[in-house]
């Protein structure tokens, strides 16, 4: 291996249908101290991402949404881009599926699996939407389950007794985009070989290509036998239509691999590099790609057998892991427990959720669990406890006399000890094992510390004369801080550059042991603040409110369909819990950073409440100042991120802009009881 090792990495391209949540972020902040690690050891690591732009979910959520699927998928990869970048996440490209470079690779790719014998083409049967005129996978038909005869199930499985079944057994299936009654229907598709390829990928699999746990359950399947898969759809489909097949088109997950291609491509092609430097056969760089465990076929069965077809080289490894849960929980909207990207960078630093991840996640594929006291614990404890403090502590004694860090340093077995370590915390990072890393560089910053209290340089400082060995100590506080931040600059790249600033020297790996001596350094700033619950809580709420909001726009937008049936029965006690009265609109208003939201000032005869209705796509503020409407004047009052609604007003309509507020008929009063 050369001394300066070309590198490729790669984390999973997140669906242009929706926000980032943690549990994505998770994996990017995995991929990026990774590729940061690489980097400041001096070796040449490119992380390159983008979206994944294609597939039915797009189109629909598109179609649902009143814009082109181009449109959308543009709107979604600025999102996400704002994301990895306020994140720290540091790629060296983003791009998106829906490329000129991947519609090439794509065909490409294709025409050699095509050429080699590796695509099968036969007619299947599959349910068919005569409304929407479309194909419909099995998440895309309700029913009620065979077995227990619940209502509204989905496709292929049963939520309340558990039942596994086709589609075709449903009973009354509906298509869930139309609630059409789906025909079957025959069209011809196309299939990857993948059965041929069954040697080649037990040895692939057990070459030291993936973790054990991942080998061995993929060496089930291969047990099992391997099918023939299905890399066709027909139209409407948003993707690349397949070449010499009108109306047929790559399915989803053919191009979105060959998408870390593309991205590479477009990166190389404005840089005068060579992305095939990185893909050809006898490549001489290594390719990682970072995966969470639900796409473990698609990376380590479909895609390498493909390479290999196509006479490229395969990765060097597939790097799992598990999933994130909260509080103990599976992430879910349903729980409260599903936290978005931007919930988050709207009240925290990004650097804690980093420094927290890290120092949970090895190299295994277990779930990973962020507990809400925990992460405060943890960041205030490590972080601003013992890393920032050791410099806070020392940097002022350095400054009293005269900023320049004294020529030797005050305890060599001590500082020994950190050059031993080194190693170790390399090798902790290189091998996806953060958490020891964060463990060993947290003791011996618990050692630095113990030192330092134990030289106490600040009572030493009140006596005459120690100014030498006060300075002595201090610098010697100065260097291990050095190196501990060094160490933990893929984690923390922000707080390392302010170190770096403070310390008036460039931090990398190399020179990480190697003391600053008689070296002049600036003025100690604050570097971390300490974590507060309150904006721990804040993120919780505002997460409840985008999920909130969500779910409105959903409703919204899908309308009165079949997977909209109607709620659970409730007794006439609980109606009459809810209090309705007629409100007159007083005010209604646009408010800053609300895509759908008005506030609406309401009057009720004497009293006034502020509501958010999200009825802006079917009002402007104007026309509904002066109208009477109908609110639940009882509902309790909720916290949004734009201030508190008190109450609710009652709406109707298919959503978007037809979408009407309840008009009560002349004569009716504010503050009137609506019977
Ligand atoms: N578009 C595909 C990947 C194509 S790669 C050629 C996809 N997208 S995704 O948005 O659903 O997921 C992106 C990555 O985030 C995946 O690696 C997935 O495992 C990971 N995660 C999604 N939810 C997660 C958690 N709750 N926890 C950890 N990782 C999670 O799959
Ligand atoms: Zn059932």
């Amino acid at each position: 291996m050369p001394d300066t090792r070309k590198i490729l990495v790669t984390s999973a391209l997140p669906y242009a249908n929706g926000s980032l949540h943690l549990g994505h972020i998770l994996e990017y902040i995995q991929t990026d101290i990774w590729a940061r690690f690489q980097r400041t050891r001096g070796n040449d690591c490119l992380y390159i991402c983008a979206d994944d732009a294609h597939g039915t979910a797009i189109m629909l959520k598109a179609e649902q949404l009143g814009l082109t699927p181009e449109q959308h998928i543009a709107n979604m990869q600025a999102e996400h881009e704002r994301d990895f970048t306020d994140f720290l996440i540091g790629v060296d490209n983003y791009h998106s599926t829906h490329s000129e470079e991947n519609r090439e690779l794509s065909a490409m790719i294709y025409r050699r699996l095509s050429d080699n014998g590796h695509i099968a083409s036969r007619t299947i049967t599959q349910a068919f939407d005569p409304e929407k005129q479309l194909f419909l996978a099995d998440r895309y038909i309700k029913g009620t389950c065979p077995r227990c005869s619940t209502p509204d199930q989905y496709g292929d499985n049963c939520e309340a007794c558990g039942a596994t079944y086709s589609p075709t057994e449903l009973i009354d299936p509906v298509s869930a985009i139309s609630g059409a009654t789906p025909e079957e229907k025959d069209s011809e598709h196309f299939f990857f070989t993948l059965p041929a390829f069954t040697e080649f990928l037990r040895n692939w699999t057990r070459s030291g290509t993936l973790q054990d746990e991942v080998a061995n359950k993929l060496a089930e399947w291969l047990e099992e036998g391997l099918q023939e898969w299905d890399i066709s759809r027909d139209a409407p489909y948003f993707g690349f239509e397949i070449p010499d097949a009108p109306g047929k088109y790559f399915y989803v997950w053919l191009d979105a691999p060959i998408g870390y291609m593309a991205s590479l491509k477009n990166y190389c092609d404005e840089n005068g590099s060579n992305w095939l430097d990185y893909w050809k056969k006898d490549s001489d760089a290594e390719v990682y790609h970072f995966i969470g465990k639900d796409i473990v076929n698609f990376h380590a069965l479909f895609w390498p057998a493909m390479l290999d077809s196509a006479d490229f080289r395969t990765p060097n490894k597939v790097c799992v892991h598990g999933f994130l849960t909260v509080n103990g929980k599976k992430m879910s909207k349903s729980r409260g427990t599903f936290i978005n990207a931007r919930n988050y960078l709207d009240h925290l630093n990004p650097e804690y959720l980093r420094y927290y991840f890290a120092a949970k996640l090895t190299a295994g594929v277990d779930d990973l669990d962020l507990n809400l006291d925990d992460f405060i614990a943890k960041v205030n404890s490590d972080l601003v406890g013992k890393v920032v403090n050791i410099a806070s502590r020392t940097a002022k004694f350095v400054g009293k006399s005269g900023g320049v860090l004294a020529a030797e340093l005050a305890d060599e077995s001590l500082w020994n000890q950190f050059v031993e370590a080194a190693p170790r915390i390399a090798d902790g990072f290189e091998r996806r094992e953060y958490a020891r890393a964060m463990r060993d560089i947290m003791a011996l910053a618990d050692a630095a510390n113990a030192w330092i209290a134990d030289k106490a340089p600040w009572s030493l400082a009140k006596q005459e004369g120690s100014e030498a060995e006060v300075l002595a100590i201090c610098s010697q506080g100065v260097n291990m801080f050095r190196a501990l931040m060094t160490w933990l600059s893929p984690v923390l790249p922000n707080t390392a550059a302010k170190a770096a600033e403070f310390l008036n020297s460039a931090l990398d790996w190399n020179s990480a042991t190697i003391p600053l001596a008689s070296h002049e350094i600036k003025k100690f700033k604050p570097l971390l603040q300490r974590v507060e619950k309150t904006q721990v809580d804040a993120v919780m709420e505002a997460a409840q409110e985008s999920l909130a909001q969500l779910q409105a726009e959903t409703k919204a937008a899908t309308g009165p369909l079949a997977d909209d049936p109607i709620a659970e029965q409730i007794q006439f006690d609980d109606f009459a819990k809810v209090d309705l009265r007629i409100a007159l609109i007083a005010k209604a208003e646009h408010v800053e950073g609300a895509g759908k939201l008005l506030r609406l000032t309401l009057d009720l005869g004497g009293e006034t409440r502020q509501v958010f209705a999200g009825i802006k796509s079917a009002y402007a503020p104007e026309d509904l100042e002066g109208k009477h409407t109908v609110m639940v004047a009882n509902l309790a009052p909720r916290k949004m991120r734009f201030g508190v609604s008190e109450g609710m007003v009652l709406a109707a309509g298919p959503g978007g802009k037809d979408l009407w507020i309840l008009e009560p008929h002349e004569g009716a009063k504010p503050g009137m009881r609506v019977m």
